[in-house]
């Protein structure tokens, strides 16, 4: 099984960047192969590794569902959809990218969706880990589309309604039909001392692990501004450091980056 960690936060607060920076950090560190997930239906993943992202797993829902000429089952079909699911892959240097897309909307896509779940389940068996960049509704992961976390990291930023925002997902978390190993909480865009300040009893009462923050990072906001990747970032970034030395965190003991 793979080591996947699924990151969610408040609209905003970094999710994109944060998830972009863990995997060219791992990607650096040797972790290989490693799959980024993009599960935010206005994906930015892509743009934030520098690639160009393939067909997302939901136009290949909606063209499988359609209800005339195609074959709703058989051998043939899941080779079909496993074909698809395989081209919609990008492959870049060091790491592969695939785009979920909308989650289903009020149509019934059970029987492709059922097959996509199945392909993305024996898909993510080939890497030893999976970075899932989510929505702040974590869709996905409530649809059940995507297959169980061994760690949510949840994004804030230093303020009330970012962490807020962070409360309602770690309750969510709780009631998803899918296992999460370990919750994980982290500020991203630290700085202000007494900002910082004002919102650490809310935080306090987080119930979750609290990671080291990522600070404010000049760099990366200019970065983001002008949509430039985050393996564009000098190794001066701080925040590109604190990833750094989040990742040794996050990963389990015997840790997987570096054995590639
Ligand atoms: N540590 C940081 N320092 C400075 N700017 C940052 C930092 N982290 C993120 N940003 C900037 O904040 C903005 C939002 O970041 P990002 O797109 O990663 O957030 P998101 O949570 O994925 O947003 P959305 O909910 O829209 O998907 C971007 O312009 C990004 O460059
Ligand atoms: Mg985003």
């Amino acid at each position: 099984m793979p080591f996947s960690i699924a990151i969610a936060g408040k609209g905003g607060t970094g999710k994109t960047t944060l998830s972009a920076l863990l995997v060219r950090t791992l990607t650096e560190a040797g972790t290989r192969p490693l799959l980024a997930v993009d599960a935010d239906p206005n994906s930015t993943l892509a743009e934030a590794l520098g690639v160009e992202a393939g067909r997302s797993l939901a136009e290949i829902r909606e063209q499988g569902s359609a209800p005339e000429g195609s074959p709703a089952s058989g051998i043939g079909r899941v080779r079909a959809v496993e074909d698809e699911v395989q081209r919609a892959i990008t492959e870049a240097e060091g790491f592969d990218l695939i785009t979920m897309g909308r989650p289903e909307g009020p149509r019934c896509y059970c029987a492709v969706n059922n097959l996509l779940r199945k392909s993305l389940n024996d898909l993510s068996h080939n890497y030893a880990a999976v970075v899932m960049d989510n929505e702040a509704g974590m869709e996905h992961l409530s649809r059940r589309t995507t297959n169980d976390v061994d760690v949510l990291l949840v994004v804030m930023n230093p303020a009330l309604p970012s962490i807020r925002a962070a409360e309602r997902i770690l309750e969510l978390s709780r009631q998803l039909p899918v296992h999460i190993a370990r919750r994980v909480a982290l500020l991203n865009r630290a700085g202000s001392q007494k900002l910082a300040e004002a919102v650490e009893g809310p935080l306090s009462g987080l119930k979750a692990e609290r990671l080291p923050d990522v600070p404010q990072d000049e760099r990366v906001e200019s970065a983001g501004a002008v949509g430039q990747n985050v393996f564009r970032l000098g190794d001066d970034s701080p925040a590109l450091a604190a990833v750094r030395r989040l990742v040794g965190m996050l990963l389990p003991p015997n840790s997987i980056a570096g054995t590639a």
